[in-house]
């Protein structure tokens, strides 16, 4: 959420800024800005809109200099505008700063600096840090002791980046429950919310922890504590395995277009080594627990938000089904504020593509408070809920750009079926069970292919009901997690207003909304339910309303308007491969209403804010 891009070293700054802002894009897209010294002091420039806005804006004026700090963002205090557009500065224009992250105490830090004489020059809760920075800095020796000295005066969370223009050659960067990473290259440095804005440069990185405090020059940094006892903190340098090649659209039209396309490799990958066909189980070595504690484990909880959660949904029902221990699901950003009953049997599983999610986070640390055993199910290596799980399973989505998860939440699944089947092996569910289990799993990835080469039909489909303002996801059981994210889907790219009912449910309220305007998505699995699932359809075309059934079952194709049909796997993994035609006709809707898919509006990937 938001997205920072720090450079110093010996290139001309502004176009490996504008360059980190173009991949950083997609965690935040309302306003940019950048800022570099020149002659003596600042020169910022900043925008509402998008990156490429800002480009058309810098591009002309061309700023030399070889350090700069830039930003995009997503709005949280002020409305999208220039004058709220990052960087802030300071009345006197000598410090500038991005900010990610809310300042809780904004408002009265405002009335202070306003009672001492501060003009403001926009609306947002940063600029105060600024004007912090600039007051302390008579008092100090250091950028980073004026810089410290006001975080000592600021309640919140933040990932900072300062620019003071009397000292050029070096950058101040701190972090507090907002990812800062620094790239670390051959007489040169970049700082960045987010590994993306790194990967072409440089593959060697130092994640700050929160409570963390840098000084940065081309060829050094050191860190230490924000507080004013300022401990030195020994950083060692990671190799990250991503690569920049990850981050290229690789021919397809848009992110979404192609992580959706990149599924099976995804779920290859996910699988690799964890199969274990001689015992019928899974290996995931990450978890760290033997097999008597995995015996041990009385009831699983998972946690995340989202899509996410919906994720977490289908695992608690995989664990149910396969491993017959108790499982529930939860949103992390209730479950942190409602003061959890935390069961030191439990396992607790935190789920997170970005593992940046500030209420995934904070359920993490509650959970730890209390005694509870918590491993992650995280996408990037090095994020804040993996280093603070310390032990979990990684997804192996590779980078996943587009706003809307897709790749993430298919290997979310994978992993939580995986999980199911080695906690059911060491209990009760038998090696023919389980055989089945990992045959499916492994049949998954052609399964999935075969889905997406069903695209141009399911893009004509999309085609017919992309009119409709409305529309119900309809499945039952297993299939209900795959409903409510089919319709988290539509909504957030299309902005067509979707619901995910059971099937069961409908006739208790929500079939009063069917009519001729009301389509229904309605996942139709070949299952004990299959009859149950079709007489759903004859309620709701009996009312007027057209059904798209998404199916796996020998039914005629006269049971519905229209029929997608996938292929079969093992029934328990049903409900992720009937997740992939819901993606594509979210996509295929979208792109007939011309909507922007890899940013759709009021939205940005990795929710570091509350
Ligand atoms: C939906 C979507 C969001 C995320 C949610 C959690 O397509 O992308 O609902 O799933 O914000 O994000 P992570 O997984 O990064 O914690």
């Amino acid at each position: 959420m938001c997205g920072i891009v720090g450079y110093v070293g010996r290139r001309q700054a502004e176009s490996v800024l504008l360059e980190g802002l173009r991949r950083l894009e997609y965690r935040g897209y309302d306003s940019a800005g950048i800022a570099l010294p020149e002659n003596g002091g600042l020169r910022v420039i900043k925008t509402q809109g998008r990156v490429q806005d800002l480009r058309d804006k810098v591009e002309p004026v061309t700023i030399v200099g070889t350090t700069g700090i830039a930003h995009t963002r997503w709005a949280t205090h002020g409305e999208p505008s220039d004058r709220n557009a990052h960087p802030h500065t300071d009345s006197s224009g000598r410090i500038a700063i991005v900010h990610n992250g809310i300042i809780e105490n904004a408002d009265q830090l405002r009335a202070e600096l306003i009672g001492q004489g501060v003009a403001f020059a926009s609306d947002t809760d940063s600029e105060a840090i600024a004007h912090l920075i600039a007051a302390a800095l008579p008092h100090t020796t250091s950028l980073e002791a004026a810089v410290r000295s006001a975080l000592a005066q600021v309640r919140g969370t933040y990932g900072l980046l300062v620019l003071d223009a009397d000292r050029p050659d070096e950058l101040v960067v701190a972090r507090n429950g907002s990812p800062i990473v620094l790239g670390i290259g051959d007489g040169e440095m970049f700082i960045a919310s987010d590994v993306a804005a790194l990967v072409h440069h440089t593959q060697r990185v130092v994640f700050l922890d929160d409570g963390e405090i840098a000084t940065v020059r081309a060829d050094e940094f050191r860190t230490s504590t924000v507080g004013f006892d300022a401990e030195h903190t020994t950083k060692v340098p990671t190799t990250i395995d991503v690569t920049a090649a990850e981050y290229a659209l690789a021919g397809h039209p848009d992110y979404l277009r192609k992580e959706i396309a990149d599924q099976a490799e995804a779920v290859r990958r996910a699988l690799r080594g964890r199969l274990d066909h001689r015992f019928a189980t899974a290996h995931l070595g990450g978890l760290a627990m033997d097999p008597r504690e995995l015996r041990g484990v009385s009831k699983v909880v998972f946690l995340g938000c989202g899509s996410a959660y919906y994720a977490g949904q289908l695992g608690a029902a995989l664990v149910e089904e396969l491993a017959r221990i108790p499982a529930t699901a939860e949103p992390a950003s209730e479950f942190r504020y409602r003061n959890p009953v935390v069961d030191p049997d439990a396992l607790y599983v935190a789920i997170s593509q970005s593992g940046e999610t500030m209420d995934t986070l904070a359920a993490v640390q509650e959970l730890q408070r209390k005694g509870g055993r918590v491993i992650g199910a995280v996408n990037v290596v090095g994020s804040a809920i993996a280093r603070q799980c310390g032990a979990g399973m990684f997804l192996h989505a590779g980078p996943e750009v587009s706003v809307a998860s897709t790749k993430a939440v298919t290997n979310m699944a994978v992993s939580f079926a995986m999980l199911a089947l080695l906690l059911g092996r060491v209990r009760d569910l038998s090696a023919a069970d389980g055989k089945r289990i990992v045959d499916g799993l492994h049949s998954l990835p052609d399964a999935i292919d075969a889905v997406i080469a069903d695209e141009p039909a399911i893009a004509q489909i999309a085609a017919r009901f992309a009119k409709a303002q409305n529309m119900f996801f309809v499945g039952r059981v297993r299939m209900w997690p795959t409903a409510r994210e089919g319709a988290q889907k539509l909504k957030e790219i299309s902005y067509i207003h979707a619901e995910a009912y059971q099937g069961s449910e409908l006739k208790h309220g929500p079939l009063a909304l069917i009519d001729a305007e009301m389509p229904s998505v309605v996942l139709l699995p070949d299952d004990e339910l299959l009859a149950k699932n079709l007489t759903t359809i004859e309620q709701i075309k009996a009312r007027g309303g057209a059904v798209l059934a998404v199916t796996n079952a020998d039914v005629p194709d006269d049971c519905a308007d229209a029929v997608i049909r996938v292929p079969k796997t093992t029934p328990e993994l049903d409900p992720i491969i009937f997740t992939i035609p819901l993606q594509l006709l979210a996509y295929h809707t979208a792109l007939t209403l011309g909507r922007d898919v890899d940013k759709p509006r009021n939205l940005a990937k990795s929710v570091t804010v509350e």
